[in-house]
């Protein structure tokens, strides 16, 4: 399904203030004016997006927030809604993230009600998945990630699917600098695509775009880039530095 355009996402996590923001961001332009055969995100944190956005004012570039709540307004302290990302100019929300599951407790359920409501929003949910290396020895990778997909899509339509992102992040992978080989991670990915096909149907199966996370850098982007099922990439640590993201950004 070589129409799937691929993505490649880079996730600053809780890294950058608004002033290293704007510094890389103009770097960043200048470094990927060539690159149009790939949709390039940026995910940088809350107090930065404003800024990002105006940066890359008349560039494709997008930009993604690294959650959401899935209240519309409320009284939870320290949240943000989809309606507050949408009025900024942000386009796409990183939901899930295991950052998120394991620090912050988020569910399924949750994330469910996330994914339906940045969708309501007009906001691209990117949605994370992966297993930990206890749940992989164990031999319940597929397990987990279907319990994750059968979970946080649950109120997704067939139709919607394929306007949305999935990312395949193994726990074990991330942050680690031990990336999944390509096979791994092809493995991986073409076992979240059967299971798309199953719970919605094949054709939106098809269609969605699935990433990987986890340890991807300059040097192994270009192998994971070559397997079939894998349409991008989800970066942390790599994106930070404006001339590693840019080479991932062009083998991509
Ligand atoms: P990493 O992070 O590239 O630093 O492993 C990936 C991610 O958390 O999305």
């Amino acid at each position: 399904m070589s129409e799937r355009t691929p993505v490649i996402a880079g996730n600053w996590k809780m890294f950058k203030t608004n002033t290293e923001a704007a510094a890389y961001v103009a770097e960043f332009l200048a470094l990927v004016a060539d690159a149009r055969a790939v949709e390039i995100i940026l995910c940088p944190p809350f107090t930065c997006l404003s800024a990002v956005r105006r940066e890359l004012a008349g560039s494709s570039v997008r930009v993604a927030a690294q959650n959401m709540h899935f209240e519309v307004e409320g009284a939870y302290t320290g949240e943000v809604s989809a309606a507050m990302l949408k009025e900024i100019g942000i386009s796409d929300v990183i939901l899930g993230h295991s950052e998120r599951r394991q620090y912050f407790c988020e569910n399924d359920a949750d994330l469910a009600r996330k994914v339906t409501a940045a969708m309501a929003a007009g906001i691209r949910p990117i949605l994370c998945v992966g297993e930990s290396d206890q749940e992989r020895e164990a031999g319940s990778t597929n397990d987990k990630l279907k319990s994750q997909l059968d979970g946080g899509l649950a109120a997704v339509t067939p139709g919607q699917l394929p306007d949305m992102l999935i990312a395949y992040e193994p726990i074990w992978a991330i942050g680690t600098g031990k990336t999944a080989t390509p096979e791994i991670a092809e493995e991986a990915i073409s076992f979240i695509r059967e299971t798309l096909a199953r719970q919605f149907n094949p054709e939106a199966a098809a269609r969605v775009r699935i990433l990987y996370g986890g340890s991807v850098s300059p040097g192994n982007i270009g192998e994971l880039m070559a397997a079939e099922n894998i349409d991008g990439a989800l970066v942390g640590g790599a994106s930070l530095d404006v001339g590693s993201f840019a080479r991932i950004v062009k083998l991509g």
